[in-house]
């Protein structure tokens, strides 16, 4: 059995929210018959992978990957092309089901279905290499989507509950009556607030003069800022990078690196596909080479950078370098 999901030209993949996760089938306990048992997870680690193996067909893309990444990380994976990387990072929120192995997100193992993977990806923003920003909106629109989106859904929660509490309330004696929840926020509330938090993001990356703007008159570098923003309106707790920087022309790098590095510094928990050695030896706490499946080397970007052990390695910075 299989989590609904999302390709990469939907609002779910893009906000990382909206995929409706199946509900779970009586006696299936996870989402695949995963043969590798569960080991217990590291309460301290935010995300942790064991044993991830993922195939597409006959094709072992990763194989037997175990690996933790814990709060305010920066870890940086590189590797050769075809090597798995955006697979994994896939992997991690579950935008691909492992086909064997599991990934726990604070503790949670995001295979189990009991587990709410919609709630689960919330709390991590996605950035990919096209942007995906929806081209019919404007700015504030693709930033303000989905933080509506969820402030509207909860709301509509609350408000059926309150009518299900009123309504077993009329057969409750007057002592005996049960309160409603508290409605926090009004629907005009849930707006304003997330235009306000939109603002606050666009005029930090220093562009609250395109906020009415749609996304196809913006340079690339200011679109994938824009992306960036967009999955921090969020407030996740990490931010999973596939590539931010690989579509844009190299004028444009160093200022969506810049905004990267500013958020690293920040202490945000991170993980980031990239092509770029400079920035991965600069900004990371740690490197991972991920090539034919596995994770053939890891280490801090000294060791990596300075002293490649294996001939892997040492061959892919050959070529790169
Ligand atoms: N949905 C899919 N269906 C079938 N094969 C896939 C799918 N996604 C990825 N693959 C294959 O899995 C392998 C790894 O792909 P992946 O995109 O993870 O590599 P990568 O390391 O990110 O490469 P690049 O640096 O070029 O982005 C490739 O051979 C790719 O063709
Ligand atoms: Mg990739």
């Amino acid at each position: 059995m299989k989590r609904d999901k999302s390709n990469a030209s939907t609002p779910s993949e893009v906000t990382a929210v909206a995929v409706p996760a199946k509900k779970r089938e009586k006696g299936v306990k996870f989402i695949k018959t995963q043969v590798t048992p569960v080991e217990p997870c590291d309460e301290k680690a935010m995300l942790e992978v064991q044993h991830l193996t993922k195939c597409f067909g006959d094709l072992k893309v990763l194989d037997d990957i175990s690996t933790k990444i814990y709060p305010g990380e920066k870890v940086s994976i590189i590797g050769p092309s075809g090597g798995g990387k955006s697979t994994f990072l896939r992997c991690l929120n579950v935008l691909e089901d492992p086909t064997d192995g599991y990934v726990f997100f604070d503790g949670k193992n995001l295979s189990n279905l009991k587990v709410d993977i919609n709630v689960e990806r919330r709390r991590m923003g996605m950035v990919f290499q096209q942007f995906n920003l929806f081209n019919n909106m404007n700015v504030l629109k693709n930033i303000t989507l989905v933080p509506v989106y969820v402030g509207l859904k909860e709301l509509r929660k609350v408000k059926r509950k309150n009518l299900f509490i009123g309504f077993c309330n009329l057969f409750r004696k007057a002592g005996d009556k049960k309160p409603l929840l508290p409605v926090e926020r009004t629907k005009k509330q849930i707006k304003e607030e997330a235009e306000a938090n939109a603002m606050r993001l666009l005029a930090r990356i220093g562009l609250s003069d395109k906020a009415q703007a749609y996304p196809s008159t913006l340079s690339g570098g200011q679109r994938q800022r824009i992306a960036i923003v967009r999955a921090l309106a969020m407030n996740p707790e990490v931010m999973l990078f596939d590539e931010p920087t690989s579509a844009l022309d190299p004028e444009m790098v160093g200022e969506v690196l810049s905004l990267i590095k500013e958020l690293a510094d920040e202490g945000m928990t991170m993980v980031i596909v990239t092509h770029e050695m400079g920035f991965a030896r600069e900004v990371s706490t740690r490197v991972l080479f991920i090539a034919d499946g596995k994770i053939t080397e890891e280490g801090t970007p000294q060791e990596l950078f300075g002293n490649p052990r294996t001939e892997r390695l040492k061959d892919f910075f050959s070529k790169v370098l």
